[in-house]
C-alpha cells in the first residue's frame, strides 16, 4: 500500500500554509520539503524558516529532503515536532555514517537519497542503519522533469536487499511521478511516492490527492 508525499517545491509559496493544509486534510501521508542550496544542485528553494512557518498549520508530518552540501551544519534547524524523516544525499556526505548518527541523535528518522548515477551498492555499509532510502527518478534541482525509468530497478534491488537481510527502511521515489506511472512504481515495490507538480499544479488539490491515494492504496 503506497503512501503519498506531495512536494511543496511546486506549491504557490504565497499560499503555502493554505495549500499544505488542503493536501494534508485530503489525506496525504507526508509533506515533502525540498531544500536546495544552489551548490549541491543548481537551484535555490528555501530554508528551515519557511518550513517552520508551517508548524502552526494543520499538516501531515514532514519528510525533509536536503539537497545541500555540508548537511551536518543545518540538520538540527530542520527538527520540529512534525519532522518524521531527514534525508541527506549520499553524494554530499563523505562521512555518511556519522551524519546518520547525528540525525538519529536528534530523535528523527534518517534517510539517504541516491542520484540517478549513484548505485544502490554505495549504501551497502549503512543499509542496516537506515529508516528510508530515497531513489531519485530525476536529477535533483527542479520540479516538473521527466521520470527516469531505470529508477524502478533500484527500487526492486532495495526491496530484495531488505527481504534478504531483514532491513527495515522504507523505499521512496522522487521525481516525475504522475497519475500515469504511480501504479507501476507501486508494483515495483515503492512505499512512498513524492509528487510535486502532479499535485500542486492541479486545479483542485484535494481531489488530486484523493485520486493519487485511491490509485496507490489499491496496490
Ligand atoms: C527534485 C525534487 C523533487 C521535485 C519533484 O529535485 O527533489 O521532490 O520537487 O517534483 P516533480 O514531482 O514535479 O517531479
Ligand atoms: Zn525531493
Amino acid at each position: 500500500m503506497g503512501k503519498l508525499a506531495p512536494s511543496i517545491l511546486s506549491a504557490d509559496f504565497a499560499r503555502l500554509g493554505e495549500q499544505v493544509t488542503a493536501v494534508s486534510k485530503a489525506g496525504c501521508d507526508y509533506i515533502h520539503v525540498d531544500v536546495m542550496d544552489g551548490h549541491f544542485v543548481p537551484n535555490i528553494s528555501f530554508g528551515a524558516s519557511v518550513m517552520k512557518s508551517l508548524d502552526t498549520w494543520e499538516t501531515s508530518p514532514y519528510d525533509v529532503h536536503l539537497m545541500i552540501e555540508n548537511p551536518d551544519q543545518y540538520i538540527s534547524d530542520f527538527v520540529t515536532e512534525k519532522t518524521e524523516f531527514i534525508v541527506v544525499h549520499q553524494e554530499a556526505c563523505p562521512h555518511l555514517h556519522r551524519t546518520l548518527q547525528n540525525i538519529k541523535a536528534l530523535g528523527v528518522k534518517c534517510g539517504v537519497a541516491l542520484n540517478p548515477a549513484t548505485p544502490v551498492s554505495s549504501l551497502e555499509c549503512v543499509l542496516g542503519q537506515l529508516d528510508l532510502v530515497l531513489v531519485m527518478s530525476v536529477n535533483p534541482g527542479f520540479g516538473g522533469q521527466r521520470f527516469i525509468p531505470q529508477a524502478l530497478e533500484k527500487v526492486s534491488q532495495l526491496r530484495t536487499l531488505r527481504e534478504e537481510n531483514g532491513y527495515s527502511y522504507v523505499i521512496e521515489i522522487d521525481g516525475g511521478v504522475t497519475l500515469d506511472n504511480a501504479d507501476e512504481i507501486c508494483l515495483a515495490g515503492c512505499d512512498i511516492l513524492v509528487a510535486g507538480s502532479a499535485v500542486f499544479k492541479a486545479q483542485d488539490l484535494q481531489q488530486r490527492v484523493g485520486d493519487f491515494k485511491r490509485l496507490i492504496t489499491r496496490i
